[in-house]
Protein backbone atom coordinates (compact mmCIF):
# COMPACT_ATOMS: atom_id res chain seq x y z
CA UNK A 1 0.00 0.00 0.00
CA UNK A 2 0.74 3.47 -0.23
CA UNK A 3 2.51 4.81 2.60
CA UNK A 4 2.45 8.59 3.68
CA UNK A 5 5.00 9.51 6.89
CA UNK A 6 4.46 10.70 10.15
CA UNK A 7 6.02 10.16 13.12
CA UNK A 8 2.76 9.31 15.24
CA UNK A 9 3.23 6.27 17.43
CA UNK A 10 2.78 3.04 15.39
CA UNK A 11 2.70 -0.63 17.25
CA UNK A 12 4.07 -3.48 14.99
CA UNK A 13 3.40 -6.58 16.49
CA UNK A 14 5.87 -9.10 15.55
CA UNK A 15 4.42 -12.28 14.20
CA UNK A 16 7.43 -14.68 15.76
CA UNK A 17 5.27 -14.31 18.84
CA UNK A 18 2.03 -15.55 16.81
CA UNK A 19 0.44 -19.39 16.42
CA UNK A 20 3.22 -21.04 13.52
CA UNK A 21 0.06 -22.99 12.95
CA UNK A 22 -2.29 -20.03 11.65
CA UNK A 23 -0.40 -17.62 10.66
CA UNK A 24 -3.39 -16.02 8.13
CA UNK A 25 -5.95 -15.74 11.29
CA UNK A 26 -3.20 -14.38 13.48
CA UNK A 27 -2.23 -11.59 10.84
CA UNK A 28 -6.25 -10.80 10.58
CA UNK A 29 -6.35 -11.23 14.46
CA UNK A 30 -3.98 -8.29 15.34
CA UNK A 31 -4.75 -5.80 12.33
CA UNK A 32 -8.18 -6.16 13.84
CA UNK A 33 -7.15 -5.34 17.18
CA UNK A 34 -5.30 -1.59 15.94
CA UNK A 35 -1.97 -3.04 15.15
CA UNK A 36 -0.47 -0.58 12.58
CA UNK A 37 2.29 -2.24 10.73
CA UNK A 38 2.76 -6.72 10.91
CA UNK A 39 6.15 -6.95 11.63
CA UNK A 40 7.96 -9.97 9.99
CA UNK A 41 11.12 -11.60 11.11
CA UNK A 42 13.01 -13.48 8.83
CA UNK A 43 16.25 -15.43 10.51
CA UNK A 44 18.85 -17.35 8.48
CA UNK A 45 20.60 -19.31 10.97
CA UNK A 46 23.52 -17.95 10.18
CA UNK A 47 23.64 -14.53 11.24
CA UNK A 48 21.24 -15.00 14.05
CA UNK A 49 20.98 -18.50 15.68
CA UNK A 50 17.61 -19.43 14.91
CA UNK A 51 15.87 -19.92 11.51
CA UNK A 52 12.18 -18.57 10.14
CA UNK A 53 10.48 -17.56 7.34
CA UNK A 54 11.64 -17.71 3.47
CA UNK A 55 10.06 -15.47 0.51
CA UNK A 56 7.46 -18.01 -0.07
CA UNK A 57 5.90 -17.94 3.79
CA UNK A 58 6.16 -14.40 3.39
CA UNK A 59 4.28 -14.01 0.04
CA UNK A 60 1.39 -16.23 1.92
CA UNK A 61 1.49 -13.74 4.78
CA UNK A 62 1.22 -10.82 2.17
CA UNK A 63 -2.51 -12.11 1.18
CA UNK A 64 -3.75 -11.25 4.79
CA UNK A 65 -1.97 -8.13 5.72
CA UNK A 66 -4.02 -4.91 4.97
CA UNK A 67 -2.41 -2.46 6.39
CA UNK A 68 2.08 -1.82 6.17
CA UNK A 69 3.99 -5.65 5.60
CA UNK A 70 7.48 -4.40 7.75
CA UNK A 71 10.20 -7.01 7.01
CA UNK A 72 13.17 -7.33 9.35
CA UNK A 73 15.49 -9.90 7.71
CA UNK A 74 18.22 -11.05 10.54
CA UNK A 75 20.40 -12.71 7.22
CA UNK A 76 23.63 -12.89 5.50
CA UNK A 77 24.20 -12.05 2.45
CA UNK A 78 21.19 -9.76 2.07
CA UNK A 79 21.48 -8.59 -1.94
CA UNK A 80 20.46 -12.00 -3.51
CA UNK A 81 17.16 -12.52 -1.96
CA UNK A 82 15.84 -8.63 -2.01
CA UNK A 83 13.80 -9.33 -5.43
CA UNK A 84 12.74 -12.35 -4.24
CA UNK A 85 11.00 -10.71 -0.70
CA UNK A 86 10.15 -7.42 -3.32
CA UNK A 87 8.01 -10.60 -5.04
CA UNK A 88 6.98 -11.58 -1.76
CA UNK A 89 4.99 -8.00 -1.05
CA UNK A 90 7.80 -6.29 1.34
CA UNK A 91 7.02 -2.42 2.04
CA UNK A 92 9.54 -2.08 4.18
CA UNK A 93 12.54 -4.39 3.75
CA UNK A 94 15.74 -3.60 6.75
CA UNK A 95 18.76 -5.44 6.63
CA UNK A 96 21.33 -5.02 9.51
CA UNK A 97 24.06 -2.66 8.81
CA UNK A 98 26.41 -5.56 10.03
CA UNK A 99 25.49 -8.37 7.84
CA UNK A 100 27.87 -7.20 5.15
CA UNK A 101 30.55 -4.62 3.89
CA UNK A 102 28.15 -2.90 1.02
CA UNK A 103 25.09 -1.68 3.47
CA UNK A 104 24.88 1.26 1.03
CA UNK A 105 24.73 -0.58 -1.93
CA UNK A 106 22.10 -2.77 -0.11
CA UNK A 107 19.64 -0.27 0.57
CA UNK A 108 20.00 1.33 -3.14
CA UNK A 109 18.72 -1.84 -4.50
CA UNK A 110 16.09 -1.92 -1.78
CA UNK A 111 14.99 0.95 -2.85
CA UNK A 112 15.33 -0.15 -6.94
CA UNK A 113 13.14 -2.89 -5.92
CA UNK A 114 10.50 -0.67 -5.01
CA UNK A 115 10.46 -0.82 -1.42
CA UNK A 116 11.04 1.54 1.38
CA UNK A 117 14.47 0.80 2.93
CA UNK A 118 15.16 0.00 6.44
CA UNK A 119 18.85 -0.44 8.18
CA UNK A 120 19.16 -2.06 11.57
CA UNK A 121 21.68 -1.58 14.23
CA UNK A 122 22.68 -4.18 16.61
CA UNK A 123 22.69 -3.32 20.36
CA UNK A 124 26.77 -3.13 19.90
CA UNK A 125 26.76 -0.60 16.95
CA UNK A 126 27.08 3.26 17.45
CA UNK A 127 24.47 5.44 15.62
CA UNK A 128 27.59 7.08 13.67
CA UNK A 129 27.37 3.62 11.88
CA UNK A 130 24.06 4.80 9.88
CA UNK A 131 25.35 8.79 9.06
CA UNK A 132 25.88 8.41 5.87
CA UNK A 133 22.93 6.29 4.98
CA UNK A 134 19.68 8.82 6.31
CA UNK A 135 19.04 9.99 2.70
CA UNK A 136 18.75 6.18 1.43
CA UNK A 137 17.29 4.81 4.59
CA UNK A 138 13.40 5.20 5.39
CA UNK A 139 13.62 3.45 8.83
CA UNK A 140 16.23 2.65 10.94
CA UNK A 141 15.54 -0.28 13.31
CA UNK A 142 17.62 -0.06 16.93
CA UNK A 143 17.68 -3.22 18.26
CA UNK A 144 17.14 -3.21 22.20
CA UNK A 145 18.04 -6.78 22.15
CA UNK A 146 20.59 -9.31 20.35
CA UNK A 147 18.71 -10.43 16.87
CA UNK A 148 17.28 -14.29 17.53
CA UNK A 149 14.87 -14.63 19.40
CA UNK A 150 11.60 -13.04 20.94
CA UNK A 151 11.03 -12.69 24.69
CA UNK A 152 14.08 -11.39 25.82
CA UNK A 153 14.79 -8.57 28.66
CA UNK A 154 15.28 -5.06 26.86
CA UNK A 155 18.80 -3.75 26.62
CA UNK A 156 18.38 0.43 27.52
CA UNK A 157 19.33 2.22 23.91
CA UNK A 158 17.73 5.41 24.77
CA UNK A 159 21.35 7.74 23.96
CA UNK A 160 21.80 5.71 20.85
CA UNK A 161 17.94 7.05 19.75
CA UNK A 162 18.24 9.83 20.58
CA UNK A 163 21.78 10.40 18.78
CA UNK A 164 19.80 9.37 16.08
CA UNK A 165 16.87 11.55 16.17
CA UNK A 166 18.92 14.30 16.33
CA UNK A 167 21.07 13.07 13.23
CA UNK A 168 17.57 12.63 11.61
CA UNK A 169 16.59 15.81 11.73
CA UNK A 170 13.59 16.91 9.03
CA UNK A 171 14.44 13.33 6.98
CA UNK A 172 11.11 11.01 6.44
CA UNK A 173 13.02 8.67 8.35
CA UNK A 174 11.02 6.76 11.14
CA UNK A 175 12.89 5.50 13.83
CA UNK A 176 11.56 1.64 14.83
CA UNK A 177 12.68 0.00 18.14
CA UNK A 178 12.77 -3.72 18.18
CA UNK A 179 12.84 -6.23 21.61
CA UNK A 180 11.55 -6.23 25.16
CA UNK A 181 9.25 -3.04 24.26
CA UNK A 182 6.35 -3.09 26.61
CA UNK A 183 3.95 -0.66 28.28
CA UNK A 184 6.88 -0.13 30.52
CA UNK A 185 9.79 -0.08 27.75
CA UNK A 186 7.85 2.03 25.46
CA UNK A 187 7.57 5.28 26.68
CA UNK A 188 10.83 5.61 27.92
CA UNK A 189 11.98 4.80 23.84
CA UNK A 190 9.35 6.74 22.54
CA UNK A 191 10.20 10.13 24.58
CA UNK A 192 13.96 9.13 23.22
CA UNK A 193 12.57 9.98 19.92
CA UNK A 194 11.12 6.34 18.35
CA UNK A 195 8.15 6.33 16.00
CA UNK A 196 7.64 2.97 15.61
CA UNK A 197 7.44 -0.05 18.05
CA UNK A 198 8.27 -3.79 17.53
CA UNK A 199 6.74 -5.99 19.90
CA UNK A 200 6.02 -9.83 20.49
CA UNK A 201 5.38 -10.99 23.16
CA UNK A 202 3.94 -7.88 24.75
CA UNK A 203 1.13 -8.27 21.95
CA UNK A 204 0.53 -11.76 22.15
CA UNK A 205 0.81 -12.98 25.51
CA UNK A 206 -2.27 -14.19 26.99
CA UNK A 207 -4.30 -13.80 23.68
CA UNK A 208 -4.95 -16.19 20.78
CA UNK A 209 -7.64 -15.59 17.76
CA UNK A 210 -10.20 -17.29 19.48
CA UNK A 211 -9.42 -14.43 22.15
CA UNK A 212 -8.45 -11.75 20.05
CA UNK A 213 -9.90 -9.09 22.52
CA UNK A 214 -6.51 -9.76 24.47
CA UNK A 215 -4.47 -8.61 21.30
CA UNK A 216 -6.64 -5.11 21.60
CA UNK A 217 -6.06 -4.73 25.08
CA UNK A 218 -2.19 -5.36 25.15
CA UNK A 219 -1.80 -2.87 22.08
CA UNK A 220 -3.76 -0.66 23.80
CA UNK A 221 -1.46 -0.85 26.54
CA UNK A 222 1.34 -0.36 25.08
CA UNK A 223 -0.21 2.61 23.08
CA UNK A 224 -1.50 4.24 25.98
CA UNK A 225 2.17 4.41 27.38
CA UNK A 226 3.74 5.28 24.34
CA UNK A 227 1.58 8.16 23.57
CA UNK A 228 1.60 9.72 27.63
CA UNK A 229 5.04 10.12 26.82
CA UNK A 230 4.52 12.20 23.76
CA UNK A 231 2.17 14.30 25.50
CA UNK A 232 4.74 14.41 28.45
CA UNK A 233 6.93 15.52 25.94
C1 LIG B 1 14.28 -10.28 17.64
C2 LIG B 1 13.22 -9.86 16.66
C3 LIG B 1 12.10 -9.14 17.30
C4 LIG B 1 11.35 -9.96 18.31
C5 LIG B 1 10.69 -9.07 19.31
O1 LIG B 1 15.32 -10.89 16.98
O2 LIG B 1 13.77 -9.00 15.68
O3 LIG B 1 11.21 -8.57 16.35
O4 LIG B 1 10.39 -10.78 17.74
O5 LIG B 1 10.12 -9.87 20.27
P1 LIG B 1 9.84 -9.37 21.74
O6 LIG B 1 8.90 -8.18 21.62
O7 LIG B 1 9.21 -10.55 22.38
O8 LIG B 1 11.14 -8.95 22.33
ZN1 LIG C 1 12.37 -7.77 14.33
Amino acid sequence: MPMTFDRSVKIAPSILSADFANFGAEIRAIEGQGADWVHVDVMDGHFVPNLTFGPPAVKAFRRHVKTVMDVHLMIAPVDPFIEAYAEAGADILTAHVEAGPHIHRTLQAIRGAGMKAGVALNPGTPAEAVAHLLDLAGLVCVMTVNPGFGGQTFIDMTAKIRTLRAMIGDRPVHIEVDGGVDPATAPVVVDAGADVLVAGSAVFRGGSVDKAEIYGQNIRAIRGAATAATNAA
